[in-house]
C-alpha cells in the first residue's frame, strides 16, 4: 500500500513536472512573438498538454480540438490558401528558409499578404515545435485569403489572412520498407496547370493518394500526355546509366525542397544530374525509380504497376543518396 502510494505520488509529480514546463513554454510565446498575441490559460494547458496538441491560429496557440475556423473562410470555401510542410529532425527545422521562400512565393503567385516577416514565421513555428513531446516533427502551415463574403474574385477589401500552425510527430518510414523498396501505380495527371503553387486546393493530389491507398500502392506516379510529372505528394526521380533525372522545374509539378537538395548531394557525390522530360517509356525502362518528399525524404521504388523496376531491389544510386541524405540532417 505504502509502496502504492509512492508510485502514485511520484507519477503525479512527473505529471505535474510537465504541465509546468508546457504552461512557462506558452508563457514565454507572450513575451518573445513581438507584433502576435498569444492568448491561452491555465486550465486548457492542463487540459490539452499531454493528448490534445497546441496548434497556432490567428495569434493564439489552442490545443488543436478548439482551433476553429469561420465556415467563410475562403480556405473552407474556395480552397483559396497556401501551404507549407516542413521537416524536424532533434526539434531543429530542416532547411527552414528554402521552405518559407516556397510559402512566400506561392502567397504571391496568388496575391495573399504574407502576414509575417521571415523571423516572426520562424519564432511562431519554433513555438509551436517546442510545444509537442516529439523530437523529430513535420510542422504544417497554411495561410488562407481570410473570412469574406462568398464572391470568388478577391474581396474589395483586404481580409486578414487566416494563419494555421501545428506539428505532427514525423513517424519514420521503417527499415524494412527502404530495403525492399515500395511499390507504385501510375494515372493521367487531372490537376491544374499551376502545380508549381503549393494550393491547399488538392482534390486532384486527393485522388490521385486515393488510387494509390486503393491499390495497395505507397504512391501514385501522374504523367500529363505520356510524360512524367510527380506524385501525389513527392517528386519522382529516374535514374539511367548513372545519371539521376528530374522532370524539368516548371507549372506542371511542385518544386519540392528536396528537389534542389538532390541536385546538391549529386554534385557531392559526383552523381550527374538533369533535369528533362521523361516518357512513360523511359520510366519503366529506369535502372533505378525514386521519390523524394519531407516525409518520405528519398525512397527507392521496385514496381509500377505491378511491373518491376531494373532488378526489383534499391539500387546503389538510391542507397548513395539516402546515405547523403542522413548525413545532411545532421550536417
Ligand atoms: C505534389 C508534390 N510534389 C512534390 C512534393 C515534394 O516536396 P518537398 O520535397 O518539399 O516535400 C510534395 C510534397 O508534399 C508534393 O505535395
Amino acid at each position: 500500500m505504502c509502496r502504492f502510494s509512492f508510485v502514485l505520488g511520484v507519477s503525479a509529480f512527473l505529471a505535474a513536472a510537465f504541465l509546468v514546463s508546457r504552461l512557462m513554454q506558452v508563457a514565454r510565446f507572450s513575451t518573445r512573438v513581438g507584433c502576435v498575441y498569444a492568448k491561452i490559460t491555465a486550465s486548457t494547458a492542463i487540459r490539452t498538454a499531454m493528448d490534445d496538441p497546441f496548434v497556432y491560429l490567428n495569434g493564439t496557440l489552442t490545443p488543436l480540438s478548439e482551433a476553429k475556423v469561420p465556415v467563410l473562410d475562403r480556405g473552407f470555401i474556395f480552397g483559396d490558401g497556401i501551404y507549407e510542410v516542413i521537416p524536424v529532425y532533434g526539434r531543429t527545422l530542416f532547411r527552414p528558409s528554402q521552405h518559407l521562400a516556397r510559402l512566400f512565393r506561392g502567397l504571391a503567385a496568388v496575391s495573399i499578404v504574407n502576414p509575417h516577416s521571415e523571423r516572426q514565421w520562424l519564432e511562431l513555428i519554433d513555438e509551436v515545435v517546442r510545444l509537442q513531446p516529439a523530437a523529430d516533427q513535420l510542422v504544417y502551415i497554411q495561410v488562407t485569403r481570410g473570412v469574406a463574403p462568398r464572391v470568388h474574385a478577391f474581396p474589395h477589401s483586404e481580409p486578414t489572412p487566416t494563419v494555421f500552425i501545428m506539428s505532427n510527430p514525423l513517424i519514420p518510414i521503417p527499415a524494412s520498407t527502404r530495403e525492399q523498396g515500395v511499390a507504385c501505380v501510375t494515372m493521367e495527371d487531372q490537376r491544374w496547370l499551376r502545380c508549381e503553387i503549393k494550393s491547399i486546393s488538392l482534390l486532384g493530389n486527393v485522388l490521385a493518394a486515393q488510387n494509390a491507398a486503393a491499390n495497395d500502392a505507397n504512391e501514385t506516379i501522374q504523367f500529363r500526355d505520356g510524360f512524367l510529372t510527380e506524385g501525389s505528394a513527392s517528386n519522382v526521380w529516374v535514374v539511367k546509366d548513372g545519371s539521376l533525372i528530374g522532370a524539368p522545374r516548371d507549372n506542371l509539378i511542385l518544386e519540392g525542397i528536396r528537389y534542389g537538395l538532390m541536385e546538391e548531394l549529386c554534385a557531392a557525390d559526383h552523381i550527374p544530374f538533369k533535369t528533362q522530360r521523361i516518357s512513360r517509356a523511359e520510366v519503366f525502362a529506369a535502372d533505378e525509380v525514386l521519390l523524394s518528399s519531407a516525409s518520405k525524404e528519398v525512397l527507392p521504388v521496385v514496381s509500377i504497376d505491378g511491373h518491376t523496376i531494373a532488378n526489383g531491389k534499391p539500387g546503389p544510386i538510391y542507397k548513395k543518396l539516402y546515405a547523403a541524405y542522413q548525413a545532411a540532417k545532421i550536417a
